[in-house]
């Protein structure tokens, strides 16, 4: 994988960044910082009293609105799911410890983090996701963050949500090659599980749905915080103020200038470099046109294209053609987000390009000629430095992951 250069620098809480008036009920939350992905408190084992104690706390059981970072925040009227299946700390832990668990694998071997891994963009860095006893699928691993933005699962989106999604892999063949029944036997023989499940979700609750529920909740809660792209863009109503408008500011409305000079501080330490400024600027011209689905908070429009990726095969994948069996679909896969890309090497859904460089080069030849090609690729005058601009414009829509534990589970 490619390592560039940035570097992201914490700047306390970005949570006064962000406007921080949730349209959900329950206790405002901010999502992407703080300790809500670190577990349950504490070091040693994840022992019986130590779950028990934590569960015996009403604050972890209390419905969470969550509030997302700077940027992501813009998709806030898009948040998907909370509604049936409402934010709790006690859930997302439940969730956290269900992800990182290999004991829900048929041989011990895999856990959901064994292709969507914190250190590697909870994606992985192989073409293909690899299983159980190493066997492999013919899609690359999606990354499994921001997707509380998002409803149809898979590249193909045939999962209806996060709660449908998650079931599958547990029983997949070549991915945790396990049975619901099997997977649910070993759950409920760890008393861990069996007292978090019992407070959560109630008695006798250690069902394939109920363990759906958690994880999609875990993932959730996994998002990106503010990128040098965010600070950059929430600074753009600043630019063109005078030195004179901004003591005005200072005098009239502390708050506004006080959020001013926090995000200034802010994008200084994160800081947009020329060539992704410009790379910004070619992303979403009408010339070049990334934007057109590469857009939202998210930088994905939650939709299908072809752009020939694949299609040259002599027994192409048809992507979201076999779902809908509509001729239109066929080829088309499901547009992934901007945000951190970075971090998530190969690309694609048959993860059969190495690097951005390779992504940018794609589309500036116009994608792979097949008869379903997307009306929106056609082939792009770019100059060396324009496709350098673009890299480093994805580059700068990296931001920090959330801290999260990712060995503590129940013994
Ligand atoms: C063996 C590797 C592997 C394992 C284990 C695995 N996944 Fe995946 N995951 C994949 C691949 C490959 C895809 C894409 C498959 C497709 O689109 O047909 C995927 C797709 C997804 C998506 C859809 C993302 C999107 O943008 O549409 C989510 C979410 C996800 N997995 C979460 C999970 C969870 C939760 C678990 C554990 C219960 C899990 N995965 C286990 C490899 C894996
Ligand atoms: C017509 C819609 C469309 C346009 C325009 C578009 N993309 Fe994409 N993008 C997609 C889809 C769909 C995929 C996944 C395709 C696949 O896997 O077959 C994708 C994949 C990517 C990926 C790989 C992400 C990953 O996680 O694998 C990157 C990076 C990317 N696009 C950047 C760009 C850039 C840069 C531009 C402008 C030069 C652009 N896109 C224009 C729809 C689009």
């Amino acid at each position: 994988m490619r390592c560039s250069g940035f570097t992201l620098v914490f700047l306390g809480t970005w949570l006064s960044l962000t406007v921080a008036n949730s349209i959900w009920a329950g206790e405002p939350v901010a999502l992407g910082e703080g300790d809500l992905l670190s577990g349950i408190p504490g070091s040693g084992p994840l022992t019986p009293a130590v779950i028990e104690k934590w569960l015996a706390d009403p604050a972890n059981h209390v419905e969470l609105s969550p509030v997302l970072p700077l940027g992501l925040a813009a998709g806030a009227p898009e948040i998907k799911g909370i509604r049936e299946n409402p934010l709790t700390r006690a859930k997302i832990e439940l969730g956290r410890q269900l992800y990182f668990d290999k004991r829900l694998s048929s041989d011990n071997s895999i856990s959901c983090a064994s292709c969507h891994a914190p250190n590697e963009g909870y994606g992985r860095h192989t073409q293909f996701g690899e299983g159980v006893r190493g066997q492999k699928g013919g899609r690359n691993s999606p990354v499994s963050y921001n997707r509380i933005l998002s409803d149809l699962q898979f590249w193909d989106g045939r999962a209806a949500s996060l709660e449908e999604q998650a079931k599958g892999p547990i029983a997949n063949p070549i991915e945790m090659s396990n049975t619901h029944d099997a997977c649910l036997a070993t759950v409920k023989n760890i008393r861990g599980y069996t007292l978090q499940f019992d407070k959560v979700f109630g008695p006798n609750s250690i069902t394939i749905d109920n363990v759906a529920k958690a994880i999609a909740t875990f993932e959730r809660s996994i998002v990106t915080g503010p990128s040098p792209y965010d600070f950059a863009e929430a600074l753009k109503p600043f630019k063109n103020l005078s030195e004179d408008d901004l003591e005005g500011l200072k005098e009239d409305e502390p708050k506004a200038y006080a959020r001013y000079e926090k995000l200034l501080a802010a994008s200084k330490l994160n800081p947009m470099s020329p060539s992704a400024t410009r790379g910004r600027e070619l992303f979403f011209s009408a010339k070049v046109g990334c934007s057109i689905c590469h857009v939202g908070a998210n930088l994905a429009d939650e939709k299908y294209h072809n752009l020939g990726i694949g299609m040259a095969a002599a027994k192409p994948d048809l992507g979201r053609y076999e779902i809908t069996k509509d001729e239109k679909d066929k080829g088309a896969f499901k547009t992934p987000t901007i945000r951190n890309v970075a971090t998530s090497a190969p690309y694609m859904h048959d993860g059969s390009l190495k690097s951005l460089a390779e992504v940018v080069e794609h589309y500036a030849k116009g994608g792979t000629p097949n008869p379903w090609l997307s009306d929106k690729i056609k082939k792009i005058e770019l100059t060396a430095q324009d496709k350098q601009d673009l890299v480093a414009f994805m580059e700068a829509c990296t931001g920090p992951f959330p801290k999260v534990e990712t060995a503590r589970l129940p013994e």
